[in-house]
């Protein structure tokens, strides 16, 4: 077992490369299952996710090859056989090849799927979906079966506009007889990526990235290429990093569209920074005004920047509010920053956050990948020394993340428990 040691207060100066979009590779690799033959992933990023993922794709009989970010994965030899408990806890996108393997065998058996703790997350959203395609769904304890003896493609209105439940109803979409309409789909930026690798393959897709999908359902897919499309939550964790001790800190392969709504609270709060085609150059400035924030689905403020973005609040002269409406347990990290001399009251699913203060080191623990990731955040802010413990939840979507900062001058670094 490991910790993050962070020594507090030092500019970032150079260069961050932004990888690839966890939350896009995560469904992409599922994807590949769907075509026949070898397909190749591009700019996948190295996380503990990808890895977990590996482990399901080849307990299925797929064959993996990976040189440095790019991945082939050959479904020549694809068994459809039960997702155990096991390996389908590790995370939650293993929920995706339950779509992937319906549409394609029209039976997938696996257990209930994992993930960070920031919510109950049920997957009903996705059920319902299966069901309206012609899927029956039987659930004992843990274990999902899922059959039918035909998909037939329909009109599906989603109840939330889920990013997972769309995704997967694409996938069990894509071998449907006829055409599936998905009303209230999630616009999230992955899920046009995603669409575009099933297109690619032959899928008869249009309108990912708009609020209603059509799926023509196909009979075949065959192996292709994609590329996965920059990490926006990465690239906004870094882009809070600049603000907060940026002496001219370059943040490199972003889309500035894509972070749309952070660079808009920038704008508001005073932030210095500088827009140069996919980069984005930021200094630390004294005077942050203070801002409200609440989370909403895309194109809004991203709910995974929240917890980060909340660093950034304490460091704003006056109150500031962060309200997180898409799940309800994101508040982990908060008594950690209180601990760390935060003056932060919550109420219900909004913090009232007062600064600017000044943060002191102290032992912390992760509670979640986005939480972890504004402890790191807030540690590099801090006076002193920070420990931050039970990392593993950062390691799951963070490529890199003590070489990236301590390449750009932050005193950070890994210790065996
Ligand atoms: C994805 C992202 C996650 C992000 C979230 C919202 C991945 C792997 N993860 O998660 O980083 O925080 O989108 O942008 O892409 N819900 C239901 N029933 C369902 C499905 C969802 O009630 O069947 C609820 C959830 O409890 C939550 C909300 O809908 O309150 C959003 O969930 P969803 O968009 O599905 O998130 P994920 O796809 O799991």
């Amino acid at each position: 077992m490991e910790k993050i040691v962070i020594e507090g207060g030092f500019p970032l100066s150079g260069t961050i490369s932004i990888g690839g979009a966890k939350n896009s590779a995560v469904a992409l690799i599922p994807a590949a299952l769907l075509a026949d033959g070898v397909s190749t992933i591009k700019n996948v990023p190295n996380i503990t996710d990808r890895d977990a993922l590996f482990d399901i794709v080849k307990l299925l009989n797929c064959d993996i090859k990976q040189d440095g970010n790019v991945i082939n994965i050959d479904t020549t030899n694809l068994k459809n056989v039960l997702i155990n408990q096991e390996l389908s806890v590790k995370l939650r996108a293993s929920y995706y090849f339950m779509g992937v393997l319906l549409s394609k065998y029209k039976h997938v058996e696996i257990y209930f799927p994992g993930g960070c703790n920031i919510g109950t997350r049920p997957i009903d959203i996705h059920l319902k979906g299966f069901k309206a395609l012609g899927a029956k769904v039987t659930k004992r304890k843990h274990k999902y079966t899922i059959d039918a003896s035909n998909l037939v493609g329909t009109e599906i209105k989603l109840d939330f506009a889920s990013v997972g439940a769309t995704i997967n109803i694409m996938f069990a979409a894509v071998y449907a007889t006829g055409r599936t309409i998905i009303k209230n789909a999630a616009k999230e930026v992955e899920i046009i990526n995603i669409m575009d690798f099933l297109n690619k393959m032959g899928a008869k897709i249009e309108g990912a990235g708009t609020d209603t999908i059509i799926i023509d359902g196909v009979t075949k897919l065959h192996g292709t290429e994609i590329e996965v499309i920059p990490d926006r939550i990465e690239a906004g964790t870094y882009m809070l990093a600049g603000a907060l001790l940026g002496n001219n800190l370059k943040v490199t392969g972003i889309i500035p569209e894509h972070n749309k709504a952070l660079l808009n609270k920038f704008d508001e709060m005073g932030v210095n920074y500088k827009l140069e085609g996919n980069s984005i150059i930021l200094n630390k400035c004294e005077n942050l005004v203070a801002t409200d924030v609440t989370t909403e689905v895309y194109p809004g403020f991203p709910t995974d920047l929240g917890q980060p973005m909340s660093v950034l609040l304490t460091q704003a002269n006056g109150t500031s509010s962060m309200t997180e409406t898409i799940w309800e347990n994101r508040k982990g990290h908060y008594p950690y920053l209180q601990k760390m001399g935060a003056n932060i009251n919550l109420e219900n699913q909004t913090a009232i956050i007062k600064g600017k203060t000044i943060l002191k080191g102290t032992e912390i623990n992760a509670t979640d990948l986005r939480g972890g990731a504004a402890l790191i955040l807030a540690a590099l802010i801090a006076t002193g020394k920070t420990t931050i413990y039970e990392i593993d939840y950062i390691l799951r979507g963070y490529e890199n993340i003590i070489n990236k900062l301590s390449d750009v001058g932050a005193k950070i670094h890994l210790e065996q428990i």
